[in-house]
C-alpha cells in the first residue's frame, strides 16, 4: 500500500483567516489541503469556489489541493479549477452524465482525477472506468456538512474497494471523507484507506500537529500489523 496522506478538509477552517490556516495546517505536517466545493443543489449547503483556490496559490500555497465537486453540472467547473491550480478533481459518479468523458477532461485538463461515492451509491459506476481513476473518495457521511458522525457501513465499502483496487494492479489511491477522528481512524485505515480527509478533527483541534500526529501514529499501527483482511 502507499504512503498514508493526510488531508485536513478546509470546510472547518476559519474563512477569515483561510491563508493562514492552510500554513498552519501544512506546517503541522498535513500532505494535501481538502477543498470542499458545495452548490446548494447537488447538496444542501454552499461553499466555496475556483476564485478561493486561486487566492490560496497567490498565497503561497504550493501543496497539492484536493478539490471535491459536490456541484453539478461539472464541466464549467472543471475548466475553472484546473486554471486555478487545482492537482485532483473529484466528481461524485452520480452527479457526471458522461462519467468517462468527465475523467478524460480532467485529464486533459493536467489534474489527476477523483471519483467520489456517496453512502448509498454502488460502486458498480468504476467498472468500465477504472483505467481513467487515479482516486476514489468514500463519503463516510452524506455529503453536504463537516463534523457529522462516521457512518460504519463505509468500513465494509472500504474492504470492498480496497479489494478492486488491488485486483487491478493499478496505482490508485483510496480516500475517505466524513467522521475521520482520531479514535476511528485505525479501524479505517485497517479497513484498507490510505488517504485521510478529516476536518473537523483538526481544525476543531487546539494543536494540529499533535491531531494529525495522533492520527499517523494510529495508521502507522495498522501498516505494521498488516492489513485486517
Ligand atoms: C462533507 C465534506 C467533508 C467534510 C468532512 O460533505 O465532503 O470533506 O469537510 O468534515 P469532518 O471531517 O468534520 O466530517
Ligand atoms: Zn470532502
Amino acid at each position: 500500500m502507499q504512503p498514508a496522506l493526510i488531508c485536513p478538509s478546509i470546510l472547518s477552517a476559519d474563512f477569515a483567516r483561510l491563508g493562514e490556516e492552510v500554513d498552519n495546517v501544512l506546517a503541522a505536517g498535513a500532505d494535501m489541503i481538502h477543498f470542499d466545493v458545495m452548490d446548494n443543489h447537488y447538496v444542501p449547503n454552499l461553499t466555496i469556489g475556483p476564485l478561493v483556490c486561486t487566492a490560496l496559490r497567490k498565497h503561497g500555497v504550493t501543496a497539492p489541493i484536493d478539490v471535491h465537486l459536490m456541484a453539478q453540472p461539472l464541466e464549467r467547473l472543471i475548466e475553472d479549477f484546473a486554471d486555478a491550480g487545482a492537482s485532483i478533481i473529484s466528481v461524485h459518479a452520480d452527479a457526471s452524465t458522461h462519467l468517462d468523458r468527465t475523467l478524460s477532461r480532467i485529464r486533459e485538463r493536467g489534474c489527476k482525477t477523483g471519483v467520489v461515492f456517496n453512502p448509498a451509491t454502488p460502486l458498480e459506476y468504476l467498472r468500465y472506468v477504472m483505467p481513467k481513476v487515479d482516486l476514489i473518495l468514500l463519503m463516510s457521511v452524506n455529503p453536504g456538512f463537516g463534523g457529522q458522525t462516521f457512518l460504519d457501513s463505509a468500513l465494509q465499502k472500504l474492504r470492498d474497494t480496497r479489494r478492486l483496487i488491488d485486483n487491478s494492479g493499478l496505482d490508485i489511491r483510496l480516500q475517505i471523507d466524513g467522521g475521520v477522528r482520531v479514535d476511528n481512524i485505525e479501524r479505517i485505515a485497517a479497513a484498507g484507506a490510505d488517504t485521510f480527509v478529516a476536518g473537523s478533527a483538526i481544525f476543531g483541534s487546539k494543536d494540529y500537529a499533535q491531531a494529525i500526529a495522533q492520527m499517523r501514529a494510529s495508521i502507522a499501527a495498522v501498516s505494521a500489523a498488516g492489513p485486517e483482511q
